[in-house]
């Protein structure tokens, strides 16, 4: 069994050089930040450089059916190995480290056991998945969702973008729709190496957690119709107002969620009025509820009342309603024993360690669906994520791969029996 000798450790310089280059790709003029949203060129570009390291590495790279590129030292298929792996797209307005941490840390792992030709029993990998982010196709997750079977191959390339533009064709077009099969190959084990991008490891002054599980969340998008008229000459009984409407829900939710209390969040991210214009009552109005709870029951009673205030504010107001999930996920528990390990050789490393749950989606909580699953994470400064301001100290980057090198060799070594 691989022990965690602090003598085998990951190149921090080589792994910061790796992460200034893939910024550099759709960085935000001005800001440490980058814009790849999934399957446009930015992301292209992105995806063919770090396939590119993959190759460098001699890597087996394999493609599947939905873009999810996965490169395994030792071996051709991800089938029995440890793999790792997160998402290198972005939400428009960035970080550098949200998902490319994990992926590049993958890599920084691998070289520094090729380099140091550590004998590791089974083969490692490391992977990125397809639109993690959600932002530009939903749901988020789509690529390691396909890739564990939750969703099929033909319903995700029919999904259509926010710019109208189709899963499947934008994958082509870029140069991404592989051959390998989906569901893919079943690991050994699975563990993702991401920043908190919340607040609590810097508050609480510790340097990894140990991630026990993701909690529910739901998307929802409300379109709602009413009719256009005129600023001045309608009367407000006569007006059928679908941004009055819109507006309403988004300040329901808001209050809702205050009413609820922690750990409840619920965000209305996305607003479109049509025509938009000062002297005109919108005619149509379409809105995103994001609500997550650790507690799939009171998420579900979130998203029940939230559904009956719409019903209640648009009837009100003469204006139809259509509601369609975008994403719906229950809270996910990853497996004990990737919890202990990564608590375990992370102490063993002479970190400070907590357990604590994701606020944000994360492709280890559909990884858990068919192998062993856990997270590592590390310090956001000041909790900032899905924001070009994202950042983490080198020391504590370091740290957290140093983690996820010796936890990917202890999984190796650990037998998990028949998990499938
Ligand atoms: C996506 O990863 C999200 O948590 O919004
Ligand atoms: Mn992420
Ligand atoms: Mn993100």
């Amino acid at each position: 069994m691989s022990g965690t000798s602090n003598a085998l450790a990951i190149d921090g310089r080589r792994f910061q050089r790796r992460l200034a280059e893939l910024a550099a790709v759709g960085a935000i003029e001005g800001t440490e930040g980058c814009a790849r949203l999934a399957l446009t060129d930015e992301d292209r570009h992105g995806r063919e450089l770090v396939v590119t390291w993959m190759r460098d590495l001699g890597l087996h790279v394999s493609v599947d059916g939905v873009g999810n590129v996965v490169g395994v030292l030792g071996a051709d298929t991800v089938a029995g190995a440890v793999l790792t792996g997160s998402h290198i797209d972005t939400v428009a307005t960035g970080g550098r480290f949200d998902g490319n941490l994990g992926v590049l840390a993958g890599l920084e792992v691998l070289e520094t056991v090729i380099d140091r030709g550590v004998d590791t029993g089974r083969p490692l990998a490391v992977g990125f998945f397809t639109n993690e982010e959600g932002s530009r196709f939903a749901p988020d997750m789509l690529g390691s969702l396909v890739y564990a079977g939750g969703l099929q191959l033909e319903d995700a390339l029919d999904i259509v973008a926010i710019d109208g533009a189709v899963l499947g064709d934008e994958l082509a077009r870029i140069g991404f729709r592989g051959a390998a099969p989906v569901p893919g190959p079943v690991p050994h084990a699975f563990v993702e190496y991401h920043i908190e991008q919340g607040p609590v490891l810097e508050r609480e002054e510790i340097d990894v957690g140990a991630v026990i599980g993701v909690q529910g969340i739901s998307w929802t998008r409300f379109a709602f119709t009413g009719q256009s008229n005129h600023a001045g000459t309608t009367p407000m009984s006569y007006r059928r107002d679908a941004g009055y409407v819109a507006m309403r829900v988004a300040a329901f939710v808001r209050e809702l969620v205050a009413e609820v209390g922690p750990p409840q969040v619920g965000t209305v991210g996305r607003i479109e009025l049509h025509p938009n214009l000062v002297n005109v009552v919108a005619a149509t109005a379409t809105i995103t509820v994001d609500v997550r709870n650790t507690d799939d029951d009171v998420l579900r009673s979130v998203e029940e009342r939230i559904a009956r205030f719409v019903a209640d504010v648009a009837g009100g107001e003469g204006v139809s309603v259509e509601a369609e999930t975008l994403a719906r996920f229950a809270p996910v528990a990853f497996d004990d024993r990737v919890i202990d390990l990564v608590e375990v050789v992370a102490k063993e490393l002479g970190n400070t360690t907590m357990r604590l749950p994701a606020g944000a989606g994360h492709d280890a909580q559909m990884l858990a669906r068919v192998c062993p699953a856990g997270m590592i994470f590390v310090p956001s400064v000041h909790g900032i994520s899905h924001n070009p301001a994202e950042h983490t100290d080198p020391a504590d980057i370091e740290a957290g791969a140093n983690v996820l090198l010796h936890t990917m060799l202890r999984l190796a070594a650990t037998d998990f029996g028949d998990h499938r």
